[in-house]
């Protein structure tokens, strides 16, 4: 429910802006999201694993490297809008 939350809100504040910095942030919710599923199935495989249930455990990988994959296709994205977007100028070079 927080991350939801926390979603619908980078959305709300992200309809003001056009920038990359807008992007950026939805890209970081999503993460949170994948993060959370991550956790979540490697904890269950590994209950899975433990309780020798090889079916559910083939199914739970699956699942896990579904979320694994989405995380990294949000890294690459994330990159990409990072090395073309113009970004503020860093502290030490501002000063
Ligand atoms: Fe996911």
């Amino acid at each position: 429910m927080g991350l939801v939350e926390e979603g619908q809100q980078i959305i709300a504040e992200g309809e003001k802006k056009e920038d990359a910095a807008a992007d950026l942030a939805l890209i970081g919710a999503a993460q949170r999201v994948e993060h959370y599923e991550i956790s979540a199935y490697t904890t269950a495989k590994n209950l899975a694993q433990q309780l020798r249930h090889s079916a559910v455990v083939a199914l739970l990988s699956k699942s896990l490297a579904e979320e694994e994959n989405s995380d990294q296709l949000l890294n690459q994205v994330s990159r990409s809008l990072m090395s073309v977007a113009r970004m503020p100028t860093a502290l030490e070079q501002a000063e």
